[in-house]
């Protein structure tokens, strides 16, 4: 006990050095304990009334164990017989053999293309997107608004919310996943890493778990990207070609999620198609991608900036038509096999697949300024730059024949043909449907 006492003198003193009188120890305790009592009080009561916001703020049919694990999620609305109802109604199935897909990142340019297809031809189609504003989320919303209008309903949420990713799979047995949620872009990524982990790793492996454990498990497309190829210098880039030199982080992120896609198959029997999506751009496409900027910056008068490689070298993409792009994401829904698990276990192989969705013509970027130019009927003022070390490769060119052999892929839409819609669609949109371009 007597050694206790030194450690009771301790305990009792302030944690700022040189403010401690031995004499007054006794009259500081005194005041410390009326303090302490009257703090704890009003801790008490802050603590008392967070809980109370908390639960008031709760939707009414999560439970609390999946609110708690929310908490680092931005609170998103969830839960209640009207919104059951609205997700049943959106997933519900038309056409014979149709699919339910639950499609992420539905609120996105790809995505909202991919879910107005769907519905189209009769699948039941549920969207979640957590609207986030890497990019001005305005243009999100109206794509949201064109989806309610075709029947479509976007749950807002995200793909780390596993209570929510639950709750959808319990009110819809999906048939089938289409994975487009994503951080994109590849300079962002200098701005911003944490996102890509967030939403390319963590999402995507909290989407996995959720689909391995229900009953049935879903069959899964997910986009990659043909940003995997990095530094490859052997075109045009076939799934055969190594991965291993990504030349960015979120190139890195959706390589790993190739691997990521690799173990749960493996392990958990989940049918995975990965798609390389290569520079997709068309109508309600995405800000941060040159084709739109470009088209803004010109209207405006602003100069272009043409990046130039090592030695005059030309910089060039494999420009993608979105509609090209969603016949090869149908047609890799419609191809995929079912899953093989069930219960979180594995029952026998399941299939595993890689696409190149591209265009098989890589078009100089100068190019698409100049067609931009007689599309906009502007006068570029072009300045060429040096290509930046900050992520942007020299070329894309994309091998098709496995995906053409597969899924039946085959674009028919060429840059000129591609922008003139898009174009078309830019004008109208930013002017309020005031303008068009022949
Ligand atoms: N557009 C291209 O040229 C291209 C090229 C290669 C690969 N891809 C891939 O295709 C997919 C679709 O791309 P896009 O061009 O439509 O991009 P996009 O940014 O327009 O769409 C992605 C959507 O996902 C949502 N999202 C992001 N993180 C989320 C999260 N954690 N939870 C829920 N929603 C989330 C965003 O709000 C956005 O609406 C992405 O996976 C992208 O990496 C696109």
């Amino acid at each position: 006990m007597s050694q206790l006492k030194p450690m009771s003198h301790i305990d009792s003193a302030p944690s700022t050095p040189g403010k401690f009188k031995m004499e007054k120890a006794s009259y500081f305790n005194r005041v410390r304990w009326h303090t302490s009592l009257a703090k704890l009080a009003v801790w008490s009561f802050v603590f008392l009334g967070a809980i109370l916001i908390f639960f008031l703020r709760s939707p009414a049919s999560s439970p609390v164990p999946a609110d708690l694990s929310r908490r680092s999620l931005r609170t998103y609305n969830w839960g209640g017989p009207v919104w059951e109802k609205r997700v049943r109604a959106s997933a519900q199935i038309r056409s014979r053999n149709g699919f339910a897909v639950l499609v992420t990142g539905a609120a996105g340019f790809v995505g909202t293309h991919v879910s107005a297809a769907l519905k189209r031809r009769g699948d039941g189609v549920l969207g979640l997107d957590n609207f986030n504003d890497y990019y001005d989320p305005s243009l999100k919303r109206a794509r949201q608004g064109l989806l309610e209008r075709s029947g479509v309903y976007i749950v807002e949420g995200d793909i780390n919310d596993e209570a929510l990713l639950r709750k959808l799979f319990e009110v819809v047995p999906f048939t089938h996943v289409m994975h487009l949620a994503a951080q994109a872009g590849v300079r962002y990524a200098m701005e911003n890493p944490g996102s890509y982990v967030h939403s390319n790793i963590a999402g995507f492996v909290n989407l996995l778990e959720v689909c391995k454990s229900v009953n049935p498990q879903p069959a899964i497309v997910w986009a990659s990207s043909s940003s995997v190829y990095g530094l490859n210098t052997k075109v045009p880039f076939s799934e055969r070609d190594r991965t291993d030199q990504p030349a960015s982080l979120y190139a890195a992120t959706k390589k790993a999620g190739e691997e990521i896609a690799h173990t749960y198959n493996h392990i958990y029997g989940l049918s995975l198609t990965g798609l390389r999506f290569f520079t997709v751009y068309g109508p309600w496409g995405r800000p941060d991608m040159a084709y739109f900027f470009f088209t803004r910056d010109l209207l405006k008068g602003k100069s272009i900036p043409i990046f130039e490689a090592a030695n005059h070298g030309t910089v060039a993409r494999d420009f993608t038509y979105i509609d090209d792009i969603v016949r090869g994401c149908l047609g890799a829904l419609d191809t995929a096999e079912k899953s093989t698990g069930s219960g979180g276990k594995k029952r026998g192989p399941a299939q595993l697949r890689i696409f190149n969705l591209g265009n098989t013509s890589p078009v100089p970027v100068s190019d698409l300024v100049s067609i931009l130019e007689r599309l906009l009927k502007v006068k570029a003022k072009r300045n060429i730059m040096k290509l930046p070390r900050n992520g942007d490769v020299q070329f894309t060119h994309a091998n098709i024949s496995y995906a053409q052999m597969e899924l039946g892929y085959k674009p028919t839409t060429d840059l000129q043909s591609g922008l003139k819609k898009f174009v078309r669609w830019y004008l109208n949109y930013y002017s309020g449907g005031k303008k068009a371009v022949e």
